[in-house]
């Protein structure tokens, strides 16, 4: 283990650099490791300050361990380990010379604990920089100190928001925070920590503002933070929905601990942290969090040796919603981006699109005006193809009809040069016969990006049989440089998720149509913990945009696809959802049912209550990602979940759609599927080969799955 002491002349240096990887972590060897050298240090009566470094690069200590976390069985087990945590901690903060963590990177979790217990934190300009507590989004909260020692230093206001949200601040924020005391250059780093240390030995004050104005007044005064505590409770409430116990836990234990000394403080976390990471909403974020993470550093077999083309310059075709949103996702990285669309009404619209967003990011003070301005000059437009010529990469994001695709993808086939690669985002669309119509179909792919761009993190990168894995690793290397996550689809209509995203509101328009209330739909799969229901999701969408997808799917995969008749209904009547102002619903300040779609269905009382109608639509879901398994269109049931919680928000509580599948049993999705056949007599509820053979073979989706 690489974690060391040394002194130079009369300061004290304890580096941090966890051997074989990239990131130091706190496993609980090196928090004892760390506890000895401080200890040592403690012996050298002649220092005068002991500095705490990384020898990582753009990292100071990323976290706890997390695999440490996830074995935890037992409440009394996790307050132990976080006992364990706080007492070398506490030591630390009860040095009687003075402590500077240098931060130059991320400080997550317990490394953002272990700065805390220093007597001070001086940061660099470094971009990468991230401190922050972001526990409770695996299902815990801090259990070094952190919940004690936040509030102490920000104040109550900032430092409970830092912990209930888990939102990790950049360098610039934490020192306006005074949770850094100094931003120096990365150059010379050690010659300004060395000055800071003179200065603070010299008697320089290092002053933390205290806040003012109305945070001030709320921070300091007992009356104030039960104001500041309700607020927190009330809006922690209102986000989590009951379905996520750990911000309100962590909140609940600073309302105590706030006011206590720290050795009964540190109690109350300690216990209150053992508790949770024993749930199975912890057990659950975590699995979450280890899927995503591989998806995101995804290289997908056969692309292992290839070092992908730098795609530097795209175009975009279309400057729709998408075609917009995509150009200033792209323009956000520093790509150039040409935008082509037919007249200049439709480029202006792109550009608005782009427009909006950047204006957004400067509201929330997420860039400066001149970063914005150079990001926007990134975007040029186009009317006809001039300018493709050069591109690495041309996206297209045009009208959902295969003629004009194909006519589009033959065009542009004759424009760009040999290494172009040209990519869909279509819906669902064959990318093949798109590529088909190309010199060199080697270079078609699918990039189906999720609306709206700038918010949804996930892309699902289409393979062909003819896309060559350079293509392919090119286009994995774009998404990562975009900041999102990757799934590769084999090219099947409907790809993976919207395929599975279709078959759950196309059965929550049968229930509908069988005389069940549409709010009372919506509103059991909000319970379920859904961010909306299946009909205020179509409305967002827009009927058009998903009316169209479920007809490719219908087309494609055949009658469980089959439109029912209430989606073709409001289609017609032009009911297209919230950008119509009325779809399912009537978009005004509130959201209400729209009557005239009532009026559309005869039906009047569905069998079944609000449970049974949930049941249906998970088990519908969970039948077709299993003969997308069956169809290799993904290769493992990770897959489906990092999509699914990705792309369509299914709640990360849950596991996702399979782990949740899993925890249910297969034996009880079988089970519900052959009930709702023989109640209906409709083939689509016939449980797909794969969910059977799983069931004879006594497997899950997962192999790793363990009954809690
Ligand atoms: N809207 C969504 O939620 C969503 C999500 C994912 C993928 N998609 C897919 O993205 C594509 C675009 O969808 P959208 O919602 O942005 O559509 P949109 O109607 O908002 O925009 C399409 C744009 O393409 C332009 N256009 C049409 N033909 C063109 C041509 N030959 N050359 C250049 N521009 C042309 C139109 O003028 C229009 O501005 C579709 O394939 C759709 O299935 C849409």
């Amino acid at each position: 283990m690489s974690l060391t002491f040394h002194a130079q002349h009369d300061i004290g240096y304890i580096e941090f650099d966890h051997p074989d990887s990239k990131v130091n972590v706190l496993t609980s060897d090196v928090m004892k490791r760390f506890g000895a050298l401080l200890d040592e240090a403690a012996t050298k009566t002649s220092l005068k300050a002991l500095v705490i470094q990384s020898k990582k690069k753009n990292v100071f200590i990323a976290g706890a361990d997390i695999k440490e976390i996830e074995g935890i069985t037992d409440a009394k087990e996790g307050a132990a380990k976080a006992e364990a945590g706080q007492l070398i901690l506490d030591k630390l903060e009860d040095f009687t010379i003075p402590t500077i963590a240098v931060i130059d990177g991320v400080a997550l979790g317990g490394g953002c604990e272990l700065a805390l217990a220093c007597r001070y934190r001086v940061g660099t300009f470094n971009e990468k920089i991230l401190i922050g507590l972001p526990e409770v989004n695996l299902g815990i909260m801090p259990g070094f100190g952190g919940t004690y020692r936040m509030p102490r230093l920000l104040g109550l206001s900032e430092g409970l928001k830092m912990i209930v949200s888990g939102r990790p601040i950049n360098g610039e924020k934490a020192l306006k925070a005074g949770l850094l005391d100094r931003l120096y250059p990365q150059t010379n780093l050690d010659k300004h920590v060395a000055r800071f240390v003179e200065e603070i030995l010299g008697g320089v004050h290092i002053s933390r503002k205290k806040k003012k104005g109305v945070e001030g007044l709320l921070d300091s005064s007992k009356i104030g933070q039960e104001i500041i505590f309700s607020q927190t409770e009330s809006s922690i409430v209102k986000s989590t929905k009951g379905f996520y116990p750990a911000p309100l836990r962590a909140m609940q234990v600073i309302k105590r601990t706030f006011y206590l000394d720290r050795q009964r403080g540190m109690k109350l976390e300690a216990e209150a942290f053992g508790k949770l990471a024993v749930t199975d909403v912890s057990k659950s974020l975590v699995k979450v969090f280890y899927a995503t993470e591989k998806y995101k550093k995804l290289t997908p077999p056969g692309t292992e040796n290839i070092t992908p083309m730098p795609i530097a310059k795209c175009a975009v075709l279309g400057a729709g919603v998408m075609g917009g949103g995509i150009a200033q996702a792209l323009s956000a990285k520093d790509i150039w981006v040409r935008l082509k669309d037919v007249n200049n009404d439709a480029l202006a619209k792109g550009y608005q699109a782009a427009y909006k967003i950047y204006k957004d990011a400067l509201k929330r003070k997420r860039l400066k005006p001149h970063e914005v301005s150079r990001k926007m000059a990134h975007i040029t437009s186009t009317l006809d193809y001039t300018g493709f010529e050069t591109s690495d990469m041309v996206i297209e994001a045009i009208i959902e009809k295969m003629e004009i695709k194909k006519k589009v993808f033959k065009e542009l086939s004759g424009v760009v040069n040999p290494k172009t690669i040209l990519c869909s985002n279509t819906s669902a669309l064959s990318v093949t016969e798109m590529a088909k119509e190309t010199k060199d179909p080697s270079k078609v792919i699918g990039l189906h990006f999720f609306n709206p761009v700038n918010r949804m993190p996930l892309i699902e990168v289409v393979v062909t049989p003819l896309t060559s894995p350079e293509t392919l690793a090119a286009t994995i290397n774009f998404v990562k440089i975009l900041g999102k996550t990757p799934i590769v689809a084999k090219d099947k209509p409907g790809f993976l998720v919207n395929r599975i995203l279709l078959s759950y509101i196309n059965e929550a328009g049968r229930i509908l149509e069988e005389g069940a209330d549409m709010q009372a739909i919506d509103r059991v799969m909000v319970d379920f913990g859904m961010p909306m229901g299946p009909f205020n999701l179509t409305d967002e969408v827009g009927i058009d945009v998903g009316y169209k997808v479920l007809e490719i799917l219908h087309h494609g995969l055949g009658e469980r696809f089959k439109p029912v008749e209430i989606f073709h209904k409001v289609f017609e009547k032009g009911l297209l959802g919230k950008k119509a102002g009325k779809g399912f619903y009537i978009h005004k300040e509130k959201r209400v049912p729209n009557p005239d779609v009532q009026k559309l269905i005869s039906a009047r009382s569905a069998e079944g209550g609000p449970t049974d109608w949930s049941n249906r639509m998970l088990v519908m879901m969970i039948n077709e990602a299993a003969r997308c398994l069956e169809e290799g269109i993904v290769d493992e049931a990770m897959a489906v979940d990092v999509g699914m919680i990705l792309g369509t928000g299914f709640p990360p509580f849950r596991g996702g759609l399979l782990r949740y599948a899993d925890a249910i049993g297969i034996g009880q999705v079988i089970e519900l599927l052959k009930l709702y056949e023989s109640r209906s007599g409709a083939e689509r509820f016939k449980p797909c080969a794969y969910l059977l053979k799983l069931q004879a073979d006594g497997r899950k989706f997962y192999a790793d799955y363990v009954k809690a």
